[in-house]
């Protein structure tokens, strides 16, 4: 196998794959290495949710990159069937996040009035215009807002499209070879070394999601990425009982093809045991029973879980190390990995081919002490 690449890529999740999509699209030869099988850790465990809007409720600037990327979804689905052959599910019917005491209320309609003024489409439907639009929804629901643009996808078929279009444009993925260190030299990315031996490039990318802290401990630079557990479930329906995906504070459903309806997810921070348990399952279903009454009709179909990777100030990382050039880091996405992963590829291939980032971009920056120190000050 060849051993000099001009990028390596460091974990083979969604992002590992985007990156590889990205910079193999900008003509560059790339090798992807992953611990495991691709695509089996929080990357499949996603709901798939785009929630530009549900999720990131304050101005500043990830609620700028999120919308940036959730707009890229359209032609990216087109992109990636003309190129595989395979459909992402990219569903475009919106979302509801929803208010069940007066308080939500409020804070949904200051949330509404923020995103008008950034430009967004968003508006609040009260309990009876809300019921026309969604009829299986309890009527203790006060009443919701609507975000039509925010969308979902299937998040496994994502990256898996992501990783099959980056190997048909020459991309190479080494499965089932950890990543054991960072070859440095005078300050400069030289490659990798792995249970496989040493695999060189010109840059190395970190996208090791909630285990990034690891892998970069040798670089002198602790960055603060800690995992956070979440679990999910799914079940089936004879008859489609929402069109929309509900989002709340306590839970989300998502109706996905074929009747599937996905209910998640717990947040257990501090933990890499991936273990589904009871006491986090039957919470959910009770919540989304709440939401929704008629779930409880409903086939059991299965749990599962993944761990997703938080950063010190829910900002994720994506630039270059603060000392050793040539290596960068993609990762600490939390709840919206899926969300953001076509604009992370992107902004990578920009770095790599030395590109001048737009001070926006800058925010996401390693290069800045104040962001790594506030780990310290985490509570998990
Ligand atoms: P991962 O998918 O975890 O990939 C990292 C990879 O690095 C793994 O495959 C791992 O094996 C590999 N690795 C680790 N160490 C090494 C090593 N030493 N050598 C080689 N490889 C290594 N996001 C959304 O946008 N929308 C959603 O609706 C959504 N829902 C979610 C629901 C749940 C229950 C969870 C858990 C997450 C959800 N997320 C969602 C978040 C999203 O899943 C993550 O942000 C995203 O998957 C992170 O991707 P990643 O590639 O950084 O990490
Ligand atoms: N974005 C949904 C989750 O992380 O659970």
């Amino acid at each position: 196998m060849k051993k000099h690449y001009d990028v390596l890529v460091v974990g083979g999740g969604i992002i590992g794959h985007s990156v590889a999509y990205s910079v193999s699209k900008r003509g560059m030869s790339v090798l992807v290495i992953e611990k495991g099988e691709i695509n089996r850790k929080a990357s499949s465990a996603a709901a798939g949710m785009l929630a530009a809007q549900a999720e990131v409720t304050e101005a500043g600037p990830l609620f700028d990159l999120a919308r940036e990327s959730r707009n890229m979804f359209s032609s990216l689905s087109e992109d990636l069937k003309e190129q595989t052959g395979n459909d992402i599910d990219l569903i475009e019917k919106g979302m509801l996040t929803i208010a069940l005491t007066e308080e939500k209320v409020h804070s949904l309609r200051s949330t509404i009035a923020f995103q008008q003024a950034a430009g967004e489409k968003a508006s609040w439907l009260r309990g009876e215009d809300l019921l026309s639009v969604e009829p299986n929804l309890s009527k203790t629901v006060l009443g919701a807002m609507y975000a039509p643009d925010d969308g979902q996808v299937s998040a496994f078929k994502l990256a898996t499209s992501f990783a099959r279009a980056a190997t048909l444009l020459g991309a190479r993925i080494l499965e089932y070879t950890d990543v054991t260190g960072i070859l440095i030299e005078n300050d400069r990315v030289q490659g990798v070394k792995t249970v496989q031996g040493d695999f060189f490039g010109d840059h190395v990318v970190v996208t090791g999601g909630a285990w990034t802290k690891q892998i970069l401990e040798q670089t002198n630079v602790d960055l603060p990425i800690y995992p956070v557990k979440g679990e999910c479930l799914s079940v089936r329906t004879n008859e489609r009982l929402i069109t929309k995906t509900i989002f709340s504070d306590d839970c989300y459903i998502v109706p996905k093809n074929e009747g599937r309806l996905l209910i998640g997810a717990t947040m257990i921070p501090g933990t890499f045991d991936e273990k589904v348990s009871v006491a986090g399952i039957s919470q959910l279903l009770n919540k989304a029973i709440n939401l929704l009454p008629s779930l409880k009709d409903a086939e059991w179909e299965k749990a599962w879980s993944g761990i997703r990777p938080q950063t010190g100030d829910g900002l994720p990382y994506i630039g270059e190390h603060p000392s050793v050039k040539g290596l960068h880091v993609a990762s600490g996405h939390y709840r919206n990995g899926i969300l953001l992963s076509p604009i992370t590829g992107e902004i990578i291939a920009d770095l790599i081919e030395g590109n001048e980032l737009t001070s926006a971009r800058l925010a996401f920056s390693l290069n800045d002490k104040r962001r790594r120190e506030q780990f310290s000050e985490a509570s998990y």
